[in-house]
């Protein structure tokens, strides 16, 4: 999985790369989401049969085969000129979840029907209630069953790594920055360039709080799942305010410079959720083993962001499909070695916390 770093950072303009590799401040953030895998290891056991491993995962009312999903990344066509379509076809062939960002460079519609079932839906709220209201009828209408809020960027961010290389380069490429327009540039965003300035706007009232998701799930009828929490209280918050899952998160590293891993967050969020809703979550998951050890601190389903982005800048669809398949066989093997059959067996008797033996 880590040889498609480079192929990416080799074939994407030195803007892009910038904009795909960045964490928040200094990336610290970023880089303690990997080593805070370390704080873990394995308790392998042995003499089970494991000739039969059962990886599936049940998410609301729907079986996957597998626990791994795709994050929302924005703007796949920055990656690659077939953009979220690569995405979703190596999704179909592979039988993964994948979650849409809201500013997809392909619309939910076509994405949907490349995926060959409706995706899930994640949303950043617009300025005006009315529109982040069609924003979700639209999605709905598409058929998607869950919408993911984000946030864990309310408050701004500072891309430092990414602003350095962006003022130096203003490269343009046909292939995403449609009609010569920047990436950041509405227009490319097909499910924010179509919505309509109502008659009577409500522009919002600073910024969002626990009210704003109470508003969310009586706007919809889809699951409703807040991404970007990291600690107890909010899990129980969430719980408190009607959310139907909990996605533990710090936007790769890309929001506020804390320090602290995602997968230290699991515990105390599993205890705040107290088995009441499914719990995702992602963050420098790059190996089968880092699946493992998510699961067996409390996670439902685990999320990479990153990778697949190296994967479809590498080789487009094939190469998101290479990299779940090595997650997957990954994952797939630590449970045979460690002695485990099905996805329920993953369990904390299965880690040790390095910090507390
Ligand atoms: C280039 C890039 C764009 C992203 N765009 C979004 C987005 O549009 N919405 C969102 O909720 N998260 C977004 N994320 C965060 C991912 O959903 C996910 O939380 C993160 O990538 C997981 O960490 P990983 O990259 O280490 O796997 C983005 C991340 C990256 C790297």
């Amino acid at each position: 999985m880590f040889d498609f770093e480079p192929v990416a950072r080799a074939k994407l303009p030195p803007w892009h790369w910038a904009w795909l590799s960045t964490g928040g401040d200094g990336s610290e953030t970023m880089q303690a989401n990997r080593e805070g895998f370390e704080r873990y290891q394995i308790r392998a056991r042995r003499l089970v049969d494991v000739s039969k491993v059962d990886t599936s995962v049940r998410l609301f009312n729907q079986s996957w085969e597998t626990p791994i999903f795709l994050s929302p990344v924005g703007g796949h066509r920055t990656y690659n000129p077939d953009g979220e379509l690569a995405t979703a076809r190596a999704a179909k062939s592979k039988r993964h979840l994948q979650v849409l960002s809201t500013v997809t460079t392909t619309s939910v519609e076509d994405v949907n029907a490349a995926r060959g079932e409706p995706v899930w839906f994640q949303l950043y709220q617009r300025d005006e209630w009315g529109q982040t209201r069609q924003l979700i009828k639209r999605v709905e209408s598409a058929g998607c069953p869950a919408l993911v809020f984000t946030v864990d960027l309310l408050g701004g961010r500072n891309m430092e790594q990414f602003n350095r290389v962006s003022q130096r380069n203003r490269q343009q490429c046909g292939a995403c920055h449609l009609n010569g327009q920047p990436l950041t540039d509405l227009r490319n965003r097909p499910m924010l360039n179509a919505l309509s300035v109502s008659a009577t706007p409500q522009p919002e009232i600073g910024t969002p709080t626990w009210d704003y998701v109470k508003r969310l799930k009586d706007a919809t009828g889809m699951k409703l799942l807040v991404k970007g929490i990291v600690t107890r209280e909010d899990a129980e918050l969430a719980i408190q305010n009607g959310v139907d899952g909990v996605y533990i998160s710090n936007h790769g590293g890309r929001a506020e410079n804390s320090l602290r891993p995602t997968v230290q967050c699991i515990s105390e969020v599993a205890a705040g959720v107290a088995g009441r809703a499914p719990i995702l979550v992602d963050g420098g998951i790059r190996r089968g083993t880092d699946v493992y050890k998510a699961l067996a601190l409390g996670a439902t389903a685990v999320g990479v962001g990153r990778p697949y982005m190296w994967g479809l800048a590498s080789f487009g669809q094939p190469g998101v499909e290479a990299v779940l398949d090595i997650l997957r066989r990954e994952f797939q093997l630590i449970m045979r070695q460690s002695g485990v059959t099905s996805v329920r067996g993953i369990g904390a008797t299965q880690i040790v916390d390095r910090q507390r033996s």
